[in-house]
């Protein structure tokens, strides 16, 4: 009976083509699956009306430094609670107005950074370099204390209108 042998270069082969195609999927999933599937389905990625922030989000929140963004869950997309440099609290949904991808804050150059297209906006959300064709979207806050030190009560709503119809219909 004769063994064969697979040649150690055709295992590493093997292996390393296994890890780029994960990769390439998992890319392809993230920029190409996850945008086409919120455009036909707009429904199933629906946003909430509100997010009340927990204790535990507002510890985080209130330690943060003027110029520090908190990462929170907006349904089914980040959004981005930054405690401004100027002592103000805005809150964004953290998808690029570009193709969707999410975004991130950065302290250091005071922006937020989308890496998809290099994307960026200022801290007021406003759009100032890429292809971003619209700033952020903007999400209204109802908050107890003092936002420069510390909030005692938050609610995030999708809008003014949205927070206003509830409270009549309270
Ligand atoms: S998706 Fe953000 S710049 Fe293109």
């Amino acid at each position: 009976m004769t063994e064969r042998h697979i040649p150690y270069s055709m295992v590493e082969r093997r292996s390393f083509l296994g890890r780029m195609s994960a990769i390439v999927g998992a890319v392809f999933f993230a920029q190409v699956v996850l945008p086409l599937w919120r455009y036909l389905f707009p429904g199933m990625s629906r946003e909430p009306d509100k997010v009340e922030f927990t204790e535990d989000m507002l510890a985080q929140l209130n330690t943060l430094e003027p110029g520090e963004c908190l990462r929170f869950q907006w349904g089914g997309v980040p959004g981005l609670a930054l405690r401004a440099r100027d002592g103000e609290l805005r809150v964004f949904k953290g998808v690029c107005t570009h193709a969707d991808c999410n975004v991130a804050w950065r302290s250091e150059t005071n922006d937020f950074f989308c890496a998809c297209h290099e994307g960026r906006y200022d801290e007021f959300g406003k759009n100032i370099e890429g292809p971003p064709p619209r700033p952020l979207t903007r999400l209204f806050v109802e908050f107890t204390g003092d936002p420069a030190k510390e909030i005692t009560e938050l609610t995030v709503w999708r809008s003014e209108s949205v927070q206003r119809k509830e409270g009549e219909g309270a």
